[in-house]
């Protein structure tokens, strides 16, 4: 990583021109329709002037919150690390213009308490991810995934902890099903604390938070920010011809594999992208709209290897209409 030739940033004086911004479920807080996760290309094998460059551009087009976790790297930790760098160049002085998130729950440091959901593990987790980061606090803390071995009360009860010390501003949970979903809620109400977000996978190729989620949270009041909804680059032009060196299946094979890419998949693809195509869209642009398309969805949370990226998805923002009929023929090629 390299931190020579430092040039200071100055933001885009028109970077609220370009962005919509929707309301997570009942609270005061906006989310860009667009966020940047850092769950890719912020660890050792991406270079420190590239992820410089995809911050800046993000900001510059209103994108406002940037998502991490305790374990994104590689190696575990280096994401916030690496963020934290940023946040001292970059960042200090745009901090309340900013919403940062972290979470924990899945596997961090050896041991008994650095993985799944206790008040022991939580607790900790935020202490690292401050440092790392280089901040006072972070606007969300989550509880990364479920944990059906530890009491609800005691997982949400650090997550309210957290929220009271002011190390965390609101507090979220991720890939929590419907029941967990639902008990999670009432046990923060018991507590008399709103549970503000909810941080399931939603794209055109997993659509299991229409099989109830969407109606608890709806219910609920508490906000979506959708994640992965190109589906790691799969529901965009990158394997139309082939797999790329430089892409996510060409290179990390670490969540997306080149066998990953099957016949199947392009076949579905090309279809989707002629429907971008009729519309004047990008497949990358169709698959954001899409995911938009419900107002439950506060927001959708990319990733971008590069700064053109984000530039592509944010001008998906244009149009984002979709016609019944286009519905229709969406659901048709996906079998539904
Ligand atoms: N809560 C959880 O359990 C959980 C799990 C996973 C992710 N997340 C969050 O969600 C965020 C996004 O996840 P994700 O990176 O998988 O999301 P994604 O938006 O579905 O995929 C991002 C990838 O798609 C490709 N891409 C993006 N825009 C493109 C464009 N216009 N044209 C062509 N390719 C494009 C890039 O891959 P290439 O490298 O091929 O260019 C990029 O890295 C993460 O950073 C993290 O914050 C949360």
């Amino acid at each position: 990583m390299s931190y020579q030739q430092y040039v200071p940033y100055t933001p885009a004086a028109g970077r609220y021109d370009h962005m919509i911004y929707r309301r997570a479920g009942r609270s005061g807080l906006l989310f860009p329709a667009i966020s940047l996760g850092l769950w890719h290309n912020f660890g050792d094998i991406t270079p420190f002037k590239t992820q410089q460059e995809i911050l800046r551009t993000a900001f510059d087009l209103g994108i406002t919150h940037f998502d991490l976790a305790n374990n994104y790297g590689p190696p575990y930790g280096e994401a916030e690390r690496n963020f934290g760098e940023h946040v001292k160049r970059d960042w200090k002085p745009f901090r309340d213009e900013l919403v940062i998130s972290s979470k924990a729950g899945y596997d961090m440091w050896k041991g008994p308490y650095g993985d799944h959901g206790s008040r022991k593990y939580l607790m900790a987790s935020i202490d690292q991810s401050l440092k790392r980061m280089n901040l006072d606090y972070v606007d969300i803390f989550y509880h990364h995934r479920p944990d059906n071995d530890t009491p609800i009360e005691e997982t949400m009860g650090a997550l309210y902890d957290i929220v009271k010390s002011g190390k965390a501003l609101y507090a979220g949970i991720s890939n929590y099903n419907p029941e967990q979903t639902e008990k999670a809620v009432a046990c923060m109400k018991d507590m008399g604390m709103h549970l503000l977000i909810h941080q399931p996978n939603y794209s055109m190729l997993n659509r299991s938070v229409e099989n109830g989620l969407t109606d608890v949270l709806r219910k609920e009041g508490v906000g979506m920010m959708a994640f992965g909804p190109l589906a790691g680059g799969r529901l965009t032009a990158r394997y139309l011809d082939g797999i790329p060196a430089d892409s996510r299946a060409g290179h990390d094979p670490r969540f997306l594999k080149a066998s990953d890419i099957t016949e199947e998949l392009l076949t579905t693809v090309r279809r989707l992208n002629a429907v971008a195509a009729r519309r004047g869209q990008t497949l990358a642009q169709l698959a954001l709209v899409w995911t938009l398309r419900d107002p439950v969805v506060t927001s959708a949370l990319i990733g971008a290897s590069r700064a053109s990226q984000i530039v592509e998805n944010v001008k998906a923002l244009e149009n984002m209409t979709l016609s019944d009929e286009e519905l229709r023929e969406i659901d048709g090629i996906l079998g539904k």
